[in-house]
């Protein structure tokens, strides 16, 4: 699987040569695989550099704080790690630190709407997968939640994010999953968010992943929809990203000047960077999980009015 990261020629690209944007199981087996090692490792080194646009996003940061809306997010409990640490203080202490008034900023990047939540014990003592954990949010979340976590990606800086609060970390590929069978079966939870569709074939990538959870366990998989990542808007910025950038300073830049504010940086770098950006239809969604043995198939953000994905739990019978 090392082939070109960006556009190259040699690669078909399904999106600009194909103009398919709506993912279909037929599909699959069409395209070629890309360094997934390099897509995402650019801003996973800016988010450890701190970078503007690339921390203090909801779709990174590892900070406690942000963790605790992680929390709210699938628990429906506020200021977990907070109130663990000022107990009766919380409140004060929020209002002291300035804690409470940086709410509003904590949302850049944007929040879920995650229906039914999570019990908050839910993932006390479960074996979990973080099936391409980026910098390591959810690992860090679901481990603050007493869940045992191993983390899995590509990605260098990623990977060496995540290592700061997990130790069982491995350079892996969710296409390397089928010589694992040590991982198969193996998890009571596993969580793939964000990964699958920024791949040549997310159908084979989803099938992988479904095996490594334990029949009775859960699987929550986070796709983008078929809404705004399918739009002409997205797809004129990608193309003109993959095909007029040529430097990665040249490439940032785009990214920065179609931002709606510069904190919001690696929203953008995210959708461009990848060579595949598949939206998947709900009942194709839905049909993976029936296809690979899942029952009790919800969609977790329905409540969401203008979703830009798909979060879809479900349960391996
Ligand atoms: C959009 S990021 C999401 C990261 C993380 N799940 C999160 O929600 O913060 C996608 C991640 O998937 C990883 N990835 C992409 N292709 C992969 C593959 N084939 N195998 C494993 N990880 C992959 C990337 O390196 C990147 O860290």
């Amino acid at each position: 699987m090392s082939a070109p990261a960006s556009a190259s020629p040699a690669i078909r690209n399904p999106h600009f040569d194909d103009l398919r944007v709506v993912w279909s199981d037929e599909y699959s087996g069409q395209y070629q695989p890309v360094a997934y090692d390099q897509q995402f490792d650019d801003q996973w080194r800016l988010f450890l550099d701190r970078a503007t646009g690339f921390c203090d996003h909801t779709g990174v940061e590892t900070s406690d704080e942000y963790i605790d809306d992680r929390i709210a997010e699938l628990t429906g409990v506020r200021d977990y790690l907070w109130k663990a640490k000022w107990g009766p203080l919380a409140g004060i202490a929020a209002r002291l630190s300035g804690r409470a008034a940086r709410q509003e900023r904590r949302g850049v990047g944007g929040r879920l709407w995650l229906e039914p939540k999570f019990p908050l014990d839910f993932f006390k003592g479960k074996r979990c997968l973080d099936a391409g954990c980026g910098a390591g949010r959810w690992t860090k979340t679901l481990a603050s939640l007493g869940a045992n976590m191993k983390s899995i990606d590509v990605s260098r800086h990623g990977l060496e994010s995540t290592k700061r609060f997990n130790q069982d970390v491995e350079k892996l590929s969710l296409f390397e999953l089928d010589t694992r069978p040590d991982l198969h079966n193996a998890f009571d939870f596993t969580i793939c968010w964000g990964v699958v569709m920024c791949t040549h074939d997310p159908r084979r990538a989803f099938d992988l992943v479904a095996k490594t959870v334990k029949p009775g366990g859960s699987l929550y998989l986070m796709v983008y929809a078929p809404t705004y990542h399918a739009s002409q808007q997205v797809c004129d910025w990608r193309m003109r990203y993959h095909r007029e950038c040529r430097t990665f300073d040249e490439k940032l830049k785009f990214a920065y000047s179609v931002a709606d504010r510069p904190e919001n940086a690696i929203n953008l770098l995210d959708m461009l960077n990848t060579f595949y950006n598949w939206t998947i239809p709900q009942d194709v969604c839905f049909e993976w999980f029936r296809a690979n043995g899942f029952t009790d198939v919800v969609l977790l953000n329905r409540n969401e009015p203008h979703a830009c994905g798909l979060h879809v739990l479900g349960r391996k019978a």
